[in-house]
């Protein structure tokens, strides 16, 4: 006895189904959760194929109305589906948004800015009044021989200003350079008077640390190589400089003694009530100026070595060196 299945009955099962799915559908939480409802419902194994297989039961005149119907179930369903998902894709995008939403107005606790360390800054303002006044920037190497540092600057072996410096030694005849004078010879090898250059950097002395020095200091090298230089030029210059750097402090010149300038004088700036020295300079010697082959009836000319430490501490009222070298950003936050 064959069982059979009324068109009625199919179709109370397809509205059943189709209730059922429309609430599931509903419920589904994400896209993952809609795919297996998908693939339960609509599948070869699924649901409605389920309910399909009884039409073959079903009297003969009655299966296209029924197979109609679940075309049109099967429609509907993944229309419901389709739904359903953007649905979710929106409702997942507000909440990101929601999420990830910017607050503009929220107090920034702010990034610290660096800053530019005062012995920098210091040794640009020097450099810079230099330029203005149609020097030339030029550089040596920190690393010297004894040639360009002591000799070709007219210091002999024997000569006590070689006592006065006390020198790095390194290897073979290299040293550390003790000041920034060996410029002034590696730029008249290269280069013919008339010249005008400033030179900053880095000098090394055997120095122990106080308040005061430092094994490693900065200065800026000056010179001028030109007909008809005298003192009197070397003076305004340096006045001019002085006054344009610090405006009215002080200014005395002393007599002094290196071995590269005659005359040579030391400038000291007044502060704080006490005369300090801020540079040595001089009219450069002519024997300096012979040895690179440079006429000193036609040439002259004069040069100036400047402290930068010096300068930055009395423009920023520093009272100890080391504070120059030590990264206290509770210092260095000052300028
Ligand atoms: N080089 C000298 C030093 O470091 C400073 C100096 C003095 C430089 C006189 C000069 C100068 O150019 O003319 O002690």
């Amino acid at each position: 006895m064959s069982i059979t299945i009324s068109l009625d009955q199919l179709t109370f099962q397809l509205e059943a189904l189709e209730k059922e799915a429309a609430k599931e559908i509903a419920a589904a939480v994400d896209a993952d959760a809609l795919e297996k409802l998908r693939v339960g419902l609509l599948g070869k194994k699924g649901r409605l194929s389920g309910v399909l297989g009884a039409m073959g039961k079903l009297p003969g005149k009655d299966r296209p109305i029924v197979g109609q119907r679940a075309n049109l179930l099967k429609n509907q369903l993944q229309e419901l589906l389709s739904e359903r998902l953007n649905n979710l894709k929106v409702i997942e995008l507000n909440e990101r948004i929601e999420r990830e939403k910017l607050d503009v107005t929220a107090h920034s606790s702010g990034i610290p800015l660096g800053r530019r360390h005062p012995l920098i800054t210091t040794t640009e303002n020097i450099v810079d009044l230099f330029l203005g006044l149609g020097y030339q920037l030029s550089e040596g190497p920190e690393i010297e021989t004894d040639h360009y540092n002591f000799a070709a600057l007219n210091i002999p072996e024997d000569h006590p200003a070689r006592d006065m410096q006390d020198t790095f030694y390194l290897d073979g005849n290299q040293l550390l350079r003790t000041h920034t004078s060996p410029v002034q010879i590696r730029y008249l090898e290269e280069n013919s008077p008339p010249v005008r250059i400033v030179a900053p950097g880095r000098v090394y002395r055997r120095d122990a640390v106080d308040a005061t020095h430092s094994p490693v200091f900065h200065q800026v090298e000056v010179l001028a190589i030109d007909e008809g230089l005298d003192f009197s030029h070397l003076r305004g210059t340096v006045m001019g400089f002085l006054k344009a750097f610090f405006g009215d402090l002080p200014v005395r010149f002393r007599a002094s003694y290196f071995p590269f300038t005659e005359p040579s004088a030391e400038v000291d700036v007044q502060w704080r009530g006490r005369w300090l020295e801020v540079m040595g300079c001089g009219m450069v010697d002519p024997a300096v100026l012979e040895g690179l082959g440079l006429d000193p009836d036609r040439w002259t000319g004069f040069a100036a070595g400047l402290g930068v430490e010096r300068f930055s501490m009395v423009r920023h009222e520093i009272d100890d060196i080391r504070r120059l070298y030590t990264s206290d950003f509770r210092f260095l936050d000052q300028f």
